[in-house]
């Protein structure tokens, strides 16, 4: 007797998730983070380069710093890391000058005297939920002095099909947001002085969005 077709996808049936996103754990050693981000990290910095003279920066704080990828641009300054990863903390202290934090950037306070005048988000907010974000700008609008900046570089998701599209939700992080997302979430918590975007290329190539924004603290 023929079987009753009984169509049962909708219960075995995922979100489809790209061979890149699957092997993403990977690059979550702090050896094989370095060596895929180290082609990209000048690119990726080059708007920060481009609008401020790092040479008048008193104290940097580099939030969400992993195993240290930012601290060679800072070298010979007053920079500190931060990160709530042990493994990420432990290769930065091991391979870079500076002080590095192990700590939630959500739940850090720094002493009034130890405050920042530069702090970094590099290629962080992405990998955190939108009430996460609004914690952690809301904590760090509080550890920048009054004549401080902060310094937000990020991956946008192209609202269009692309291979920045691609690799945008193949990413790591699960929340790579659009444009206008992005500036309405910095803009709640500091007062924008330069909001750009940007793409990293390769061989011609645009491979990532990305946005960079400056912000002061809101008086
Ligand atoms: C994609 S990595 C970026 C690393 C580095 N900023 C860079 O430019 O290569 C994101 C980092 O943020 C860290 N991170 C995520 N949420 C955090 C939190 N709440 N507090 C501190 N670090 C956090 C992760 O451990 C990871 O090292």
């Amino acid at each position: 007797m023929p079987r009753p077709y009984i169509d049962a996808s909708h219960k075995t049936r995922r979100p489809r998730m790209s061979m890149l996103k699957r092997l993403s754990f990977v690059t979550e050693h702090p050896m094989i983070y370095r060596a895929w981000q180290a082609p990209f990290a000048r690119a990726k910095f080059a708007p920060i380069f481009r609008h401020n003279d790092l040479s008048q920066v008193r104290r940097i704080l580099d939030v969400g710093c992993g195993p240290g990828t930012n601290a060679p641009m800072f070298r010979g300054h007053n920079y500190v890391g931060l990160d709530f990863n042990e493994d990420y903390i432990e290769s930065a202290r091991r391979n870079h000058a500076g002080e590095f934090i192990l700590a939630d950037a959500c739940m850090y306070t720094a002493a009034p005297e130890d405050r920042f005048d530069f702090i970094l988000l590099n290629s962080l907010l992405h990998h955190i939920n939108t009430p996460d974000v609004r914690r952690m700008l809301n904590r760090l609008a509080g550890q920048l002095r009054p004549d401080g900046h902060i310094h937000i570089l990020d991956l946008v998701l192209p609202e269009q099909r692309s291979i920045s599209r691609y690799l945008a939700r193949s990413d790591r992080g699960d929340y790579p947001r659009p444009f206008n997302e992005w500036r309405r979430l910095f803009s709640e918590f500091f007062e924008p002085i330069v909001f750009e975007p940007y793409s990293v290329r390769w061989f011609g190539c645009s491979l990532w969005n990305m946005v960079y924004f400056k912000g002061s603290p809101r008086s």
